[in-house]
């Protein structure tokens, strides 16, 4: 394993597919109650410049569960890269705890806190990628189908930090992944590359969801305003309108596809109610899969699994 988890691609396909079967294991051993803390006497630092439900409920209850300490360090106390120098935040933290998770805009930042920092470096989500989500997501797919053979994903919507961290992946492990996004709003087209130069998975963009799910296994959205855009919410509501995820959206899936959601969802946006709440929906065991995979992703970081 490398010192820090930055993104998908820092990590090879083996390293995922290691993480994945510990995270299996981890996920058993804590439903089973077991007695297992292999953090006891260790501390995480939370680092968020961003709001956050799932990200840090997921590391601060992980981490607990496993034995050890973590601190919620929320957007006005650390201040990083405005009330101090990144530079310097990473070698503070580094003094105190025994790993870092951060959740910043600036993806230039999280590059800066690991470099400096002296303790493995774990991203929770920049403007840029977000690499855990993608990692519980992968997991919860194979969870689902028992394989990740012959795996056709279809995102629609923003070409955001989530389809980043899918294209990244796509770099790594072989899978059919379509993006229907607006013109305007379509991924980074460096990653888009790194992802077809890899030449393992087929990588498509275009701007027709009808078209991009057929088939798919699974259909994906996220928000069509992320962190920080939030201003842009109501012209973005205008330019995607068409891409919302609606039961007749998924009845051009196709019967075997699931829905997934990074989630928070803004509910009759990019997705309707009824989409959230139907039975092909998996929004919640890939919520709860955080915890499990970044468990995986830190055991291993410290050399503890
Ligand atoms: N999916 C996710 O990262 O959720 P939060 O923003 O609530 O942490
Ligand atoms: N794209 C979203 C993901 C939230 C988990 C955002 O960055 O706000």
């Amino acid at each position: 394993m490398p010192k820090d988890f930055i993104h998908i691609t820092d990590l090879t396909a083996g390293e995922i597919r290691g993480l994945f079967d510990l995270a299996a294991e981890v996920k058993a051993k804590l439903k089973a109650r077991e007695d297992y803390r292999p953090f006891s006497g260790l501390t995480l630092a939370l680092i968020f410049a961003k709001p956050s439900a799932r990200t840090r409920i997921s590391f601060e209850t992980g981490f607990y569960r496993l034995g050890g300490h973590a601190l919620y360090l929320g957007p006005d106390s650390v201040g990083i890269g405005k009330r101090e120098a990144v530079k310097d935040v990473a070698r503070v933290v580094s003094r105190f705890n025994d790993i870092i998770m951060a959740r910043l805009f600036d993806h230039q930042h999280i590059l800066e806190l690991a470099e400096n920092a002296t303790v493995p470096v774990v991203n929770g989500l920049t403007d840029y990628n977000h690499p855990c989500q993608i990692m519980a997501d992968m997991f919860t797919i194979q969870e689902y189908r028992g394989h990740l053979d012959d795996l056709r994903i279809t995102y629609v919507g923003d070409g955001n930090n989530v389809v980043h961290s899918w294209l990244r992946l796509a770099a790594r492990l072989p899978f059919t992944f379509t993006a229907a996004c607006p013109e305007g709003y379509q991924p980074n087209a460096e990653t888009v590359d790194l992802a077809r130069q890899s030449g393992l998975s087929e990588i498509a963009i275009t701007d027709d969801p009808f078209a991009a799910v057929a088939g798919a296994d699974v259909v994906y959205t996220d928000v069509w305003a992320s962190m920080g855009q939030k201003a842009e919410a109501e012209e973005r509501r205008a330019r995607f309108q068409g891409f919302q995820v609606t039961a007749e959206l998924m009845a051009a899936a196709g019967k075997q596809s699931r829905f997934m959601h990074c989630l928070p969802a803004e509910r009759g946006v990019e997705v309707t109610d009824e989409v959230m709440e139907a039975p092909y929906s998996i929004v919640f065991d890939q919520a709860e899969n955080r915890m499990h995979v970044q468990n995986a992703i830190m055991l291993r970081l410290l050399g503890k699994g």
